[in-house]
């Protein structure tokens, strides 16, 4: 059985949907052992409940550096034996303590195609820029914001006005293939 970790700031409809694919064995033969949140009391904090999935939850301020916070998360994944870890809207950069312990085991999803638009708010940046390809990354983590080698990417046509019809679209490619990228990863490890 593969153990993965899913990082998440906020909503959490994509930590939702990874671990609704691995209960339904979509991604199969894998457990979502472990929420990691950044944000108390974030929305993917209930989800998780409803999925029985433990949550560590943390305040960034409350440590004096991120290698502090990160050994905390990196100890509990050793614990778990956490195989791969997934960020899903986790609004921050990885630091050199879970880099260097979970090397090559960490990745990520980005709403654009990268490298066009990185940050937190893409999918703006990217409406208000005027492009006409939109699109999602999902990809393995570096030292960087957003950065490091692609696995896979999907461009979203939108020639629209709706910036709320386009996030949905977006959200909806998400939702696919970022289970089916685990899965596949999960098979060749
Ligand atoms: C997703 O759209 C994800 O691609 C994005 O945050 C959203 C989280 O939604 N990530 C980034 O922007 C990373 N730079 P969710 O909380 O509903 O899964």
């Amino acid at each position: 059985m593969k153990r993965i970790a899913v990082f998440a700031s906020g909503n959490g409809s994509n930590f939702e949907e990874i671990a609704n694919a691995a209960e339904e064995g979509r991604i199969p033969d894998c457990e979502v052992v472990l929420c990691v949140c950044d944000r108390p009391g974030a929305y993917v904090t209930q989800r998780a409940a409803r999925h029985d999935v433990p949550v560590l939850e943390f305040r960034p301020k409350d440590f004096e550096s991120k290698r502090d916070f990160e050994r905390i998360i990196a100890d509990r994944m050793d614990g778990l034996g956490v195989d791969l870890v997934c960020l899903a809207g986790y609004m921050r950069i990885i630091g050199d303590e879970l880099l260097s312990r979970y090397q090559g085991r960490i990745i990520n999803l980005h709403p654009a195609l990268l490298p066009a638009f990185p940050g937190a708010h893409s999918i703006r940046d990217a409406f208000e820029y005027g492009v006409k390809v939109f699109g999602i990354t999902i990809h393995y983590v570096d030292e960087t914001l957003d950065g490091g080698k692609i696995i896979a990417q999907k461009a979203i046509p939108y020639n629209g006005d709706d910036i709320k019809e386009l996030e949905d679209m977006i959200h909806a490619e998400e939702h696919r293939l970022y289970p089916e990228v685990i899965k596949q990863i999960l098979k060749d490890q």
